[in-house]
């Protein structure tokens, strides 16, 4: 059978996450789908960097541009980051060079996620993002497989494990926020621009992915109630922990009467529910089907190995030729949100 060939363009935690699984489960993914699943090149700015991984059968391109449009490249799987700039450029050159796109940029998406489905769609390639959204667990997967037989009612969860670790540690060690983002900050769990983290913009665009799975429309990051946990006090945790709630950075997205409502807010969760109970950086998305019911998915969010396993699940469906729509159709938008801070059952 024919290989299916990657081109890989950034070589940082997620990208190394990726080679290592494809050199070590070589065998394995061949007989899952079918074909070799190979890497022909790779690209990152500086070729100098020791990477943790023996790159030295793969071509070497600095410009991902010229990488994501080889002829010896099937699939470009673009983890650089950024939604503007190399990770756009190299996305739109790879599917106008009549490649697939595997992604894991949620603020690529977030931004251009409709543009760059309407331009995959209109040439016959797709991408896939499954790593985007909360990391390692198959969120997208089990929407658009598992689920696909549900009208969904609501989906919602912590998608920044980042903040969540910040408000468990300001509950469990008593200590306020301005501490606490410090400790984070040190232990290396903040983005470079750590607002996209507190300032819940980088759950935001998971939610705005997800929102458009779940209920068939366009992403639509504008549209998002944003609010971040920079506000949240210690007495604030200790005033819900008395009323038997745990305050979490919540995304909460569900099609109204009005339109989709999505946003990403502190809210008050109860303390003996599998969101209440989710401490440290675990990510944990809940899913309400009209047929199912509720689906509880937890686990890590962010990682070399876990993020990889999204990615590579996505890699795995183009090598069996699964080819789904990417996103769905535009939606009304809820005119008046509702308030920021809110008790969810
Ligand atoms: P990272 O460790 O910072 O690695 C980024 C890589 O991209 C580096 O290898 C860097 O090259 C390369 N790069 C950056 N700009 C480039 C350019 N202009 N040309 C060529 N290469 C360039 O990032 P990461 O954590 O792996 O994240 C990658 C993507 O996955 C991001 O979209 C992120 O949001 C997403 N993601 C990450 C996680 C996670 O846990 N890390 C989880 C979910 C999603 P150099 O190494 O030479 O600097
Ligand atoms: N900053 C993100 C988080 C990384 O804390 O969840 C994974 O997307």
């Amino acid at each position: 059978a024919q290989p299916l060939r990657l081109g890989i363009a950034g070589l940082g935690t997620v990208g190394i996450g990726v080679v290592k699984i494809v050199q070590r489960h070589a065998a394995m993914l061949a007989a899952r789908s079918g074909r070799p699943v190979t890497i022909t090149a790779v690209s990152a700015r500086d070729r100098t960097k020791n990477r943790d991984a023996d790159l030295s059968d793969y071509a070497w391109e600095t410009d991902p541009v010229a990488l994501a449009t080889r002829e010896d490249v099937d699939v470009f799987v673009e983890l650089m980051g950024g939604h503007e700039g190399p990770a756009k450029e190299a996305t739109e050159a790879a599917l106008k060079a009549g490649k697939d796109v595997v992604t894991a940029n949620k603020a690529l998406l977030a931004h251009h996620g409709q543009a760059l489905a309407e331009l995959a769609e209109s040439l016959g390639r797709t991408i896939r993002y499954e790593a985007a959204v909360a990391g390692g667990i198959p969120v997208i997967k089990s929407l658009t497989e598992g689920l696909a037989g549900n009208g969904m009612r609501r989906v919602m969860g912590v998608m920044n494990g980042t903040c969540n670790y910040i408000l468990t540690r300001m509950e469990e060690a008593g200590l306020p926020y301005d501490t606490v983002f410090e400790e984070a900050r040190q232990l290396g769990y903040l983005e470079a621009d750590p607002n996209l983290d507190v300032g819940g913009i980088d759950a935001g665009h998971k939610l705005a992915i997800l929102a458009a799975i779940a209920f068939g429309t366009q992403v639509s990051f504008d549209d998002v109630v944003l609010e971040g946990i920079g506000r949240i006090s210690i007495d604030d945790i200790r005033r819900a922990g008395d009323m038997g709630y745990k305050i979490k950075l919540l995304g909460v997205a569900q099609m109204t009467g009005r339109g989709l409502e999505q946003r990403m807010t502190p809210c008050l969760v109860p303390s003996s529910s599998p969101l209440g109970q989710l401490s440290g950086g675990t990510n944990m998305v809940v899913l309400e089907g009209d047929s199912v019911g509720q689906i509880v998915l937890r686990g890590a969010g962010a990682g070399e190995g876990p993020t990889a396993s999204a990615v590579m699940g996505d890699v795995m469906d183009l090598a069996r030729g699964m080819r789904l729509p990417v996103f769905g159709q535009p939606a009304a938008s809820l005119a008046t949100p509702t308030p920021a801070v809110t008790a969810i059952a």
